[in-house]
């Protein structure tokens, strides 16, 4: 099969990714004459080494036997760290060109992602679509499994994508023999919305401060006895956001696709709600590990992280939580360098009033209330409460109040007004207004002389008041009001339970 003149040096573009970029990594492949062997080199971990024998296998499934001569993989850049198995399709590729079968100059336009499994079949991988941004960038096209077509049409919508079953299928493309055909455009589908709020009954008060959060971008913490409806309301908050700008979709899709969490072919549309048990370890939470993954905050970047039983996460995963809030991203030491992951979340947490959740309940409480309180939500630092925007305390109903009560508007209705009060933040000011600085809302005098009195009477911290501002103008937002009232304020004073 090889032609007359094998080229020696062959070179394919493929990826390595550094937090969720993709970092332009070139395959080098050299065959020359030498004792035989298959050498890979370039700061590669065990599975990138590991592409050796996988590839070897491939080709033997195809009736390609290596050729018996020095065969030398090198990985540029070599000062960064290459991980993953994704390097075997473009080693696979490199080695085909160098052995004369494949033409280089019909490949040259395509970088290439993928792992080979020992029948020559291309296995998924993470980071698909990332690769295909990188990809586009460096005008070039990308080959990927078949399973992720899509998803790498997702990157731009002009780049072009080879998605091959097989090492089979990519060399008889190459040769001209059978043209792949072609993955057709991704379709738009039905986003989820999640559970509706229609289900939930009566709780004016939990319903109106859910939809201050979601209208504001604002974080909330819930605290009631067990089955109040905590973990019911929080569950209903990204049925009520906004959707996701394309920029954003495209965000958090690559978090998700570099943890190998996007299902074929859909992008995330809607914002994520993440819900970790508080038994995750810190890695799981924050990202890290052995491969330096995102962790549960940067899978909600653009969403909801939703923590339920807040006093009971380890201290360490609370005060993790800290730069994230303050910084919308997180870094994860790793031995040699840093990844850097977008974790720009809506946090929402909820709690028992104390250990046995029944505080204030004459009948249920145990004999330990209220110390027990006291001692429960001590756990929670000061200044984790500090930058909790409205904190509030969910009564339960009865069955009976539950039975009886009408049905509750519903998401959608929810959503519209939402939406309208965020559209006047990003008009005046081009952020939410969790994220905003309180110089920009215009406040009635009334409203700013119940704002200092109130600071005075509570010790407000400075973050204090300026959450207070934040969700006094949300609530301003919501009525259509140009500046905050009185009232406004007033409001926001209720969902300041306990100050820290
Ligand atoms: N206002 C309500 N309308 C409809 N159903 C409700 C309401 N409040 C509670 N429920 C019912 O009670 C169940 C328990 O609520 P949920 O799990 O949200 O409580 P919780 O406050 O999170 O409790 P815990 O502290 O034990 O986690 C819900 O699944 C729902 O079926
Ligand atoms: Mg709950």
């Amino acid at each position: 099969m090889s032609g007359t003149h094998p080229p020696s040096l062959a070179r394919i573009q493929s990826f390595a990714f550094s937090g969720i970029e993709a970092v332009p990594v070139t395959v080098e492949v050299q065959i020359s004459s030498g004792l035989p062997s298959f050498l890979v080199v370039g700061m590669a971990d065990k599975a990138v080494g590991e592409a050796r024998e996988r590839v070897r296998a491939a080709l033997a499934s195809m009736g390609l036997a290596l050729p018996a001569k020095r065969i030398l993989v090198n990985l540029t850049p070599a000062d960064l760290p290459k991980e993953g198995a994704h390097f075997d399709v473009p080693i696979a590729l490199g080695l085909l060109v160098a052995m004369g079968i494949i033409p280089s100059e019909s490949i040259i336009d395509y970088a290439a992602i993928g792992e080979v499994s020992l029948d020559g079949k291309l296995n998924p991988v993470n980071g698909v679509l990332c690769a295909a941004l990188g990809a586009a960038i460096l005008e070039m096209g990308l080959i990927c499994p078949k399973a992720q077509g899509i998803e790498a049409r997702w990157g731009h919508p002009d780049i072009d994508v080879l998605a091959a079953d097989s090492l089979l299928a990519l060399l008889a493309h190459f040769r001209g023999e059978q043209v792949l055909a072609p993955v057709p455009e991704p379709q738009g589908y039905e986003p989820d919305y999640g559970p509706d709020l229609a289900d939930v009954k009566g709780m004016e008060l939990g319903r109106r401060v859910l939809e201050i959060t979601a209208a504001g971008g604002h974080s909330l913490l819930m605290s009631g006895p067990p089955g109040a409806g905590k973990s019911m309301l929080a569950s209903r908050l990204p049925g009520i956001l906004p959707d996701l700008t394309r920029e954003e979709m495209l965000e958090t899709s690559q978090i998700h696709s570099i943890s190998g969490l996007l299902e074929a072919g859909r992008l995330i549309v809607r914002p994520p709600y993440r819900a970790p048990h508080h038994s995750a370890s810190l890695p799981a939470l924050i990202g890290g590990g052995a491969k330096a993954r995102p962790g549960e905050v940067s899978l909600a970047h653009n969403g909801v992280l939703f923590l339920d039983e807040l006093p009971e996460f380890s201290r360490a995963c609370l005060e993790a939580l800290r730069q994230p809030l303050e910084t919308g991203t997180v870094s994860i030491a790793r031995a040699a360098r840093h990844a850097t992951y977008p974790a720009r979340f809506q946090f929402i947490a909820a709690m028992n009033p104390c250990r046995c959740g029944y505080l204030g309940d004459n009948e249920r409480a145990c004999h330990k209330a209220p110390r027990c309180a006291t001692e429960y939500t001590s756990r929670i630092s000061g200044p984790m409460l500090d930058r909790i925007d409205l904190r509030v305390e969910i009564k339960p109903l009865s069955p009976i109040e539950i039975s009886r009560a009408p049905k509750g508007e519903n998401s959608e209705t929810v959503r519209k007004r939402v939406c309208k009060a965020r559209d006047r933040q990003l008009k005046r000011q081009g952020m939410c207004n969790a994220l905003a600085s309180p110089e920009n809302f215009a406040l009635e005098e009334e409203a700013q002389t119940l704002a200092e009195q109130a600071a005075e009477r509570m010790r407000l911290s400075n973050r204090g008041i300026t959450r207070l501002f934040r969700v006094a103008r949300t609530i301003a937002d919501l009525a259509g009001a140009e500046s905050v009232r009185r009232q406004d304020i007033a409001e926001a004073l209720s969902y300041r339970l306990r100050e820290p």
